[in-house]
């Protein structure tokens, strides 16, 4: 039986090949930061009330004016095609069938028109600015033209750190499966290399500041920057019109010995504007890692991994009851920490204890 996100990636280690699940699961160097996300976990205790009505729990909210069900969106992850054959398309319907937003990757092994088209709510693009800029551009007014409803630039990976399992398997994509948003560019393969050369070819790591102005002023769509831990950083992003914030750090997958994104929130939410979004990944397993993730100041938490270990259990069948999984477990924390609606999720209710 399966009945949390551990099951569901004890059962997705055993379908995927051994290379596919360890670029999945893995992290930069010594995994520390990866722990790190998990860990943080244990940091907090929710000083639950009592004698406080949980007879109707409510856990829609929105971002960037989007209604949702549940504070709890996908993260935007490399090569679905790995995991099932429906790919990114079975993903964006299953996370938009439970009411919730799906980002896509720039790196997905299915075109984002495809995606959107299929998706029945709103789909993000997630943008990776290629050193070529005339692909960059013309990434940017396909996600526009397709639908897609915000962009969420990733701004932690100038390069890709190594992930030292990958190199071991020489990871590299399937036969078949390719980087479908890049069709025609002549980018649209790993060329037999690793992912960490292609982006070292491909990816711009002389992005600054300037380089988000660029982008606000490139798009009508909301930009939303991905990859911040620093309360500086989040204010210079916002300054330059980006409308929310990811506290990320990729999910421990960059550079090694960061933070964990749960102790970074609460600065980067103290340190903006109330009118820009704060929302955070890193570690999510649990319903409850939600609840404490959104006590300290996050509108709303993505999950990267479990969607994958859902994808890779049971198809599209396995994201909706991940997803219903993690809903279920939200509501339950909610009903015991005595709270009926997300707004009523304070700093107050957490108590730091390691
Ligand atoms: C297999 C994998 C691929 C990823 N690919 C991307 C990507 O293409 N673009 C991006 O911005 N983030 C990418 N990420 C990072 C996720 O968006 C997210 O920050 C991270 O997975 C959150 O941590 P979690 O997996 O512990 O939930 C990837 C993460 C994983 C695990």
């Amino acid at each position: 039986m399966l009945i949390n996100v551990h099951d569901f990636e004890r059962v997705a280690a055993q379908r995927l090949s051994q290379p596919a699940y360890d670029y999945y699961r893995g992290g930069a160097r010594d995994e520390i930061s990866l722990r790190r996300n998990r860990q943080a976990y244990s940091d907090y205790a929710v000083l639950y009330k009592v004698l406080a009505d949980v007879s109707a729990i409510d856990l829609s909210t929105s971002v960037l004016g989007m209604p949702v069900s549940m504070p709890i969106l996908a993260a935007p992850t490399a090569f679905h095609g790995m995991a099932d054959v429906g790919a990114e398309a079975a993903s964006a319907r299953a996370v938009t069938g439970e009411g919730s937003i799906f980002i896509l990757s720039t790196l997905s092994n299915t075109p984002m028109e495809k995606v959107i088209q299929e998706a029945s709510g709103p789909v993000l693009f997630q943008l990776y600015i290629y050193k070529d800029r005339g692909v960059t551009r013309e990434l940017v007014q396909r996600a526009q033209a397709a639908g897609a409803r915000a962009l969420v630039v990733t701004v932690d990976a100038p390069v890709l750190a190594i992930r030292e399992k990958d190199t071991h398997n020489r990871f590299t994509l399937p036969p078949g499966l390719t980087l479908a948003n890049l069709s025609g560019t002549g980018k649209e393969t790993l060329e037999g290399g690793g992912l960490d050369s292609y982006v070292q070819r491909q990816l711009d790591p002389s992005l600054s500041m300037r380089d988000l102005e660029w982008l606000v002023a490139e798009t009508s769509l909301p930009v939303v920057v991905k990859g911040v831990v620093r309360a500086d950083d989040a204010v210079r992003c916002a300054q330059l019109g980006a409308r929310a914030i990811v506290v990320s750090n990729h999910g421990g997958r960059q550079l090694d010995h960061s933070p964990a994104t749960l102790h970074c929130v609460e600065r980067v939410r103290q340190a903006l504007d109330p009118s820009v979004e704060v929302w955070m990944d890193g570690g999510i397993r649990r319903g409850a890692e939600a609840m404490l993730a959104l006590c300290l100041g996050a509108r709303v938490v993505l999950v990267g991994r479990p969607l994958l270990w859902g994808l890779a259990a049971a198809g599209e069948e396995g994201v909706r009851q991940v997803f219903r999984t993690l809903r279920a477990e939200l509501n339950e924390a909610m009903l015991l920490t005595g709270c009926s609606q997300l707004q009523q999720l304070s700093r107050d209710l957490v108590e730091r204890v390691s």
